[in-house]
């Protein structure tokens, strides 16, 4: 598919999950709320400017504001109703706030910055070219500026993922990738070095939620974009596999409430810096 028209369908797709977005997004407002505590553990002075790149329906955006008083911040999103939702909720902070329909992987981010910190929680995975798009971000970052970044770890719905696997072997189809795919922290760690940057820490999350039956699950996580794997299936397959898959869950991860769902997530904290052995001393 080319280019302009996947990234006209991801657009759609956020556009459309922005209505639902906030009842779904339970892990990306808990590991929010983790990056920022991280950025505490290393005492650092507030950043004037502050790009948050995905902000999404703004929940991240807002505790930056609340974090930093006296910075500015750029919230961008891909998606137009996702910055409207932004915009609604921040209310009073407006006015320390610019907003950006865009795509991080080419709009022009030089007249915006440079940014003493750039935030990308939960929004890397996205990026069809993530070594270029984070040489554009380090290129926009001051110097002394910071990274801070959440991403999909390999265990995100461990559970779901070996079901599918399970099901498709048991009846002979070929695997497919049914949820987001993803990479180690190593070859993100290799990633952000090769765009530039120095490592200040890493660092991964797991969390547990809770959805009141199988369905409820998948509709979930469609609807934040983790189920958004490539299946060649027919639709009348698809269909009957995801059935299936559904009875096993609701069997083999039942809990109190329903079901159970494993979240990871990945988190990285990256500097700019002319001096690499700085930053070996400061850790
Ligand atoms: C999982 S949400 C992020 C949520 C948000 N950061 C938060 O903390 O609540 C991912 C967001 O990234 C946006 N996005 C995906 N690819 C993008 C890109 N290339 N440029 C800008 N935004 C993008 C989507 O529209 C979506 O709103």
């Amino acid at each position: 598919m080319d280019r302009e028209k996947e990234k006209q369908q991801r657009v759609n797709r956020f556009n459309r999950a922005s209505l639902i977005y906030d009842d779904y997004a339970e892990s990306y407002r808990k590991v929010a709320c983790r990056l920022l505590m991280q950025l505490d553990r290393h005492g650092w002075p507030p950043p004037r400017r502050i790009l948050d790149v995905g902000c999404g329906t703004g929940h991240m955006t807002q505790l930056i504001l609340e974090a930093f008083p006296e910075a500015e911040v750029v919230a961008l999103d891909i998606a137009d109703r996702m910055v409207r939702a932004t915009c609604e909720k921040v209310g009073d902070d407006r006015s320390r706030l610019k907003v950006v329909v865009g795509d991080v992987e080419d709009v022009d981010l030089s007249g915006l910055g440079p940014f003493g910190l750039i935030v990308c929680n939960a929004v890397c995975h996205w990026f069809r070219e993530p070594l270029k798009t984070f040489g554009r971000l380090a290129d926009n970052l001051e110097t002394g500026g910071r990274l801070l970044a959440s991403i999909y770890g390999p265990d995100n719905c461990a559970e779901l993922g070996a079901l599918f696997g399970q099901v498709e072997e048991e009846w002979n189809l070929p695997r497919e990738q049914h949820l987001f795919p993803t990479r180690s922290s190593k070859e993100w760690e290799e990633l952000l070095t090769a765009a530039g940057l120095v490592k200040i820490d890493s660092w991964e999350s797991w969390m547990r939620l809770e959805y009141a039956n199988g369905l409820s699950f998948l509709k979930a996580i469609k609807a934040v974009g983790e189920a958004a794997g490539r299946t060649s299936h027919p639709l009348w397959l698809q269909r009957r596999i995801l059935l299936e898959v559904i009875r096993r869950y609701e069997r083999a991860h039942r809990c109190g409430n329903g079901v159970y769902a494993t979240m990871h997530f990945l988190q990285f904290l990256f500097e700019k810096t002319d001096d690499p052995s700085e930053v070996m001393l400061f850790k």
